[in-house]
Order: C-alpha cells, then structure tokens, then sequence
C-alpha cells in the first residue's frame, strides 16, 4: 500500500519553501556573483529554507552545483567560476515555462530526466546583463516562480546607466553632465564619435569617467586624465559594452542606499 496519500503524521515537520539560488552566469561579473552568492548560501538560515543552488555557467548552462559557500571565493585574485563548481560537465536544470508548474527538471545527455522537485521562490544573485537587467526577471514571470528583487521594468533601467538616468531626470533628480555614444554612431563615424567626447571635455574639463553602459562592480570603467588615455579606455568599456557613457567627474562622497518595497505599483 502506498503511504503517499496518508495525512502527514503530527510529529512530521511541514515542508520548508524551497528557495533556488541562481548565480553566475553570462556577464562579466559572473565571478562577483558567485562570491555573493556564496554569502548568500552562508547567511540563509537552513531551519527555515531548503535550498537548491543552480549556477549558470558562463556560456548559459543552468548547472546544479555543489552547496559550498567555502568554494566561492576570490582565491590568489582568481574569481570562482560555476564551471569548477557544477556537479557534471553537461547537465542542465531546467525551469518550467509553464505557470501551472513549479516542478525543476534535471537533465542529462543519455539519461531519463530527473525530477528536482518545486521550487517555492528564486533568488536571483546575478550581477549584469542576463541576470540583473530584466531578463531573468522575464523568464521568471513566465514561469510564474515567484523570485526575490525588483521586477523586469526596474532590473532593466537600473541595469543601464544612459536608461538609469533619462529616468532619473524625468523624476526631477539631477544628474552629472554625460554622453553616450551608441555602438551605430561609433561603427559610422568613429572620428566624430571621439569628437563628440572631447568637445565635451572642452566643456566640462578633464578628468572623464568612460563607462560601458550596462555593467557593473566598475567593470570596464576608466578615469581619463587626458587625451592620451581616451582611445584605450573608449575599447576597453566597449569591450563589455558596445554603448558607453562617458562623464564628467562629480565631486563628494559618495553614498549608496537601498531601497526595499513590497508595493506593486512603484518602479
Ligand atoms: N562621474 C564620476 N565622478 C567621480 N567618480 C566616479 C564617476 N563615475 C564613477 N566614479 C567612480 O567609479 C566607481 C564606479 O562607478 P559606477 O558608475 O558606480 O559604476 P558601477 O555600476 O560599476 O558601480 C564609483 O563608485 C566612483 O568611485
Ligand atoms: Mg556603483
């Protein structure tokens, strides 16, 4: 006889939520994630939630990984990567599209799928683009798995720094003098585009901060002192980004604050 359908016993505790942790993945700061996460996965109290962690590999491999936050750490400067912490070279978690579902599939080549099991909330712990810039967040609607942090609008205009503050100003905030050159005008007309950055210099004096749009843990990012160091800081932001921004240096300290809601109807 099957006990499966009996009435949990008193003694038996209730199932805990389980949470997904999900790291890693395709951007440049896929080290820093790793390392957050496995702060995360050291902070989370293991009474109250069962915790599944998935990273993603740097090519896009949802990957189950092992659960040890020791590993996940800056070593002789090298950043950790999920490749060294996935428990097989070719398997992949996969997420229901389906919003009836919450049941996590693993799958291997060769083998029958696993079930995981449902997973009660995701916690994204991505840094940058496909991650932290909406569009996890928009698989994640999709899937109907409710997750942690803020919803596609928000991740993708706090993801890009031109988008950031066009929004910013629309709300009457100020922000510092900035141009952006946009991958199009660059490929057109790259001697213009640098002429675009100096006569703003001219305008707003040296130094300059030359930025790749959307990225961040200042990645990409060069203090320009004059002419001599633009074209080498102009490609090392397009590396990670071929829209950059660059913009005047502002002044006084510096102070970063964060903001938590539950209301829906904010950004
Ligand atoms: N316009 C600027 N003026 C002065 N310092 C800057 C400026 N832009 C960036 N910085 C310095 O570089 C750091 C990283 O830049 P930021 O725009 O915050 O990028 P990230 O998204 O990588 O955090 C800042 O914390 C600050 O110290
Ligand atoms: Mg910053």
């Amino acid at each position: 006889m099957s006990t499966e359908n009996l009435p949990q016993s008193p003694e038996q505790p209730p199932r805990k939520p389980r949470v997904a942790v999900v790291f890693g993945g395709r951007s440049s700061e896929h080290g820093i994630s790793v390392v957050t996460a496995g702060a995360v996965l050291k902070a989370i109290d293991r009474t109250k939630y069962d915790v599944l962690p998935i990273g993603i590999t740097q090519d896009g491999r949802w990957a189950l990984t092992a659960d040890e936050p020791e590993r996940m750490a800056i070593v002789d400067r090298r950043p950790p990567s999920v490749d060294l912490l996935a428990e097989s070279a070719e398997g992949a978690v996969i997420l229901p599209v389906d919003p009836a579902s919450r049941e996590v599939v693993y799958s291997e080549p060769g083998s029958v799928p696993k079930a995981l099991g449902e997973v009660d909330v995701v916690f994204p712990v991505l840094h940058g683009p496909y991650g932290e810039d909406g569009t996890l967040q928009g698989l994640l609607e999709l899937s109907g798995v409710p997750y942690v942090g803020s919803g596609v609008l928000a991740s993708a205009v706090g993801q890009d720094k031109e988008y950031m503050k066009r929004v910013f100003t629309s709300f009457g905030l100020k922000v510092g003098p900035y141009v952006v050159i946009r991958p199009r005008e660059w490929e057109r007309d790259e001697a213009a585009a640098r002429k675009k950055i100096v006569d703003f210099a001219g305008e707003h004096g040296w130094p300059l901060f030359v930025k790749p749009s959307r990225a961040g843990s200042s990645i990409g990012i060069t203090k320009v002192d004059d002419l001599s160091g633009l074209d080498e800081a102009i490609a090392e932001a397009q590396r990670h980004d071929p829209k950059i921004l660059v913009e005047a240096a502002l002044h006084g300290r510096e102070i970063c604050l964060l903001y938590k809601s539950d209301a829906a109807d904010e950004l």
